[in-house]
């Protein structure tokens, strides 16, 4: 097993001491890099290049290649898990996800089962594998899943949604029906972490993209605790060595203390909220990852070396800190902008540390 030759985002997520705070971006593998454009045009499609474990191991290592980035993330989706429960996955040219068969009739939701990931999401468990041979202990390697109430807004409304009126009137008007896509989308969850930790993923991140768009009560009952229950299902340790788990609510600046308390090493937040009133609030319990606003990349060098340097300012000395966007690098963000980024939190860092 190779050791890992950089391991400071697992002691930063651990609240370990590291010389500089690490940085890696979610989907840093994505449209804005001009070579993941010409293998997703190889592959024919989105979801054929993420089925295809070659071609995902090769994106998954594009922006590792161009940027000194502290972890790479496996190139995959949250939907998979929906797609391999049989709701028909596809994503239109320049639109957003679609579920074919979306759960509507309590018949469908009754006959809903957890897939098993070596038979159904063998994909990506190969990929998994594969990245982890090629990084070769250069970086830790994140596996990721969405949480169970974001896979469960799909899975209702059968895409994006504007207002998520089909899965709330659901939460509302039938809970009991709700409830039960929730213990089978956590299940799923579990079974499909581990079976990525096997595969050679050293951290866990859970992707709560909607949980935000809930009540302070709904949040609690119909996401955190199902992504507790997740939390709780995870085998917590790989050959010795503890794998951290990220947890990640969009717009969940309001809750961080119910996140800090669910048994997660980390808490992902947006920018949305001050970094130094998050640390405060959730104190030793949690590292934080987060949270210079993605649209920052959008604007020249200098302010993006200005924003690097108020986030880490904004979280102040000491350990405990990933660096990491609010959320995804926008599609049409400069390339040069990305390096400019990781190397401000590079030099800049250490300073606090
Ligand atoms: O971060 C990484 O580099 C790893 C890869 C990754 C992707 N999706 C690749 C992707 C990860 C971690 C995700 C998670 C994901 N997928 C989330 C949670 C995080 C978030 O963004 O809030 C969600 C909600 C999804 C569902 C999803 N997948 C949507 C809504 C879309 C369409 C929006 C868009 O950007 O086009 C996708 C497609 C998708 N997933 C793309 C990528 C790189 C773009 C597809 C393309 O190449 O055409």
């Amino acid at each position: 097993m190779p050791k890992l030759k950089n391991d400071t985002l697992i002691r930063a997520l651990l609240r370990q001491p590291t010389p500089y705070t690490p940085v890696w971006l979610m989907r840093q593998a994505g449209r804005y890099l001009p070579e993941y454009n010409t293998t997703r045009a190889r592959a024919g499609s989105f979801l054929a290049l993420a089925k295809n474990p070659d071609l995902a191991t090769e994106v998954t290592l594009q922006p590792l290649a161009r940027f000194p980035l502290d972890a790479a993330i496996v190139f995959s989706d949250i939907l998979t898990i929906p797609d391999a429960m049989g709701l028909g996955l596809s994503f239109g040219e320049g639109e957003g996800p679609r579920l074919e068969r979306p759960l509507r009739e309590e018949r469908e939701i009754r006959k809903l089962l957890v897939p098993d990931p070596r038979e159904h999401l063998g994909y990506v468990l190969e990929t998994v594998r594969q990245v982890h041979a090629a990084l070769n202990g250069k970086v830790p390697l994140i596996g990721f899943c969405g949480s169970p109430y974001t896979l469960a807004c799909y899975m209702v409304e059968g895409g994006a949604s504007a207002d998520f009126r089909t899965v709330k009137s659901m939460l509302y008007g039938r809970p009991e029906l709700l409830h039960h896509i929730l213990q089978v989308n956590c299940r799923a969850a579990i079974a499909y972490l581990n079976a990525q930790i096997e595969a050679g993923a050293q951290v866990v991140m859970i992707f709560d993209t909607w949980g935000g768009t809930l009540g302070a009560a709904e949040y609690r009952e119909f996401s955190l605790s199902y992504m507790q229950r997740v939390l709780e299902g995870l085998q917590r340790e790989r050959h010795g060595e503890r794998v951290p788990s990220i947890l990640f609510t969009k717009g969940g600046g309001g809750w961080l203390e119910a996140m800090a308390a669910s048994g997660c090493d980390a808490i992902g937040v947006d920018w949305t909220i001050d970094l130094g009133v998050a640390r405060a609030r959730v104190g030793q319990r949690v590292s934080l990852q987060g949270n210079l606003d993605p649209a920052a990349l959008l604007a020249g060098t200098s302010a993006i070396r200005a924003g690097v340097a108020a986030t880490l300012a904004a979280y102040g000395k000491g350990a405990g800190h990933v660096f990491n966007l609010g959320h995804g690098v926008i599609q049409f963000t400069p390339p040069d902008s990305v390096a400019a980024l990781v190397e401000a939190v590079h030099e800049l860092s250490p300073a606090y540390h």
